[in-house]
């Protein structure tokens, strides 16, 4: 008991304020998991919780601070005296496109993203992404059409929307890399060998009476089966 108590008084509480109500919570909690610790359920507004899916984006600033800071709610830790409110989802452009149809040029990326020429590379993207990706440089990609640059720079984007959130343009830089990316893994990424082969192995039915096996197991046997699996060493 003593040693709990000793515990107990090591972990330092730290004021947050939760739409204007003052909460005490334990240092070390993320946003998302002090704003549970305060009792509101996340339904919505989170997902992964491992800054993979982007759900999270919010925004926060401190008493006494108003610049307005970004970050994913399930990475940031909370910070003494720090202000969090609920912000609306961003409801960035999307425009239809039909890939088949859409060269991997940059005209066509202009035309369907027409607001892409009015970047003037403020850097205030790069800046609100909590990726750290060059978000500012791969938009200038995108203008010049160099469609495998802005692939490659916006590879690890989760399409949490804050860039858009920030840009003085309106300019939806995550929309845009998607759109390259698509392109990109259409058009202009070198096909894979293997992939070819084992698609035709599947059209040739080589898996057919194994699927059909595992279809049968119950579930103990499915456990089974997936801890027996053959693992590769290196
Ligand atoms: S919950 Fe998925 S990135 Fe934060």
């Amino acid at each position: 008991m003593a040693q709990e108590t000793k515990v107990a008084e090591k972990i330092r509480m730290l004021d947050v304020y939760v739409m204007g109500k003052r909460y005490q919570v334990p240092e070390g909690l993320t946003i998302m998991t002090a704003l549970e610790y305060c009792g509101y359920k996340l339904i919505r507004g989170c997902g992964c919780r491992a800054a993979f899916c982007g759900a999270c984006g919010t925004v926060y600033n401190f008493k006494n601070d108003p610049t307005v800071r970004y970050a994913l709610a399930c990475q940031k830790l909370v910070e003494q005296d720090m202000y969090l409110t609920q912000i609306p989802f961003f409801p960035a452009a999307k425009p239809d496109y039909d890939l088949e149809k859409t060269e991997p040029t940059g005209e066509q990326i202009l035309e369907v993203y027409p607001d892409l020429a009015k970047c003037f590379g403020c850097n205030t993207c790069t800046k609100s992404c909590p990726q750290n990706l060059e978000v500012m440089w791969f938009m200038s990609d995108a203008l010049r059409g160099d469609i495998k640059e802005v692939a490659i720079k916006s590879f690890d984007c989760l399409m949490c929307g804050l860039c858009t959130a920030r840009c003085p343009q309106g300019l939806v830089p995550y929309n845009i890399a998607l759109l390259c990316r698509r392109l990109y893994g259409r058009y202009l990424a070198p096909r894979s060998k293997h992939l070819d082969e084992r698609m035709a192995e599947l059209k040739a039915g080589k898996f057919d009476a194994g699927i059909e096996e595992l279809q049968k197991m119950n579930l103990e046997e499915l456990k089974r089966r997936y801890d027996e699996r053959p693992i590769l060493k290196e």
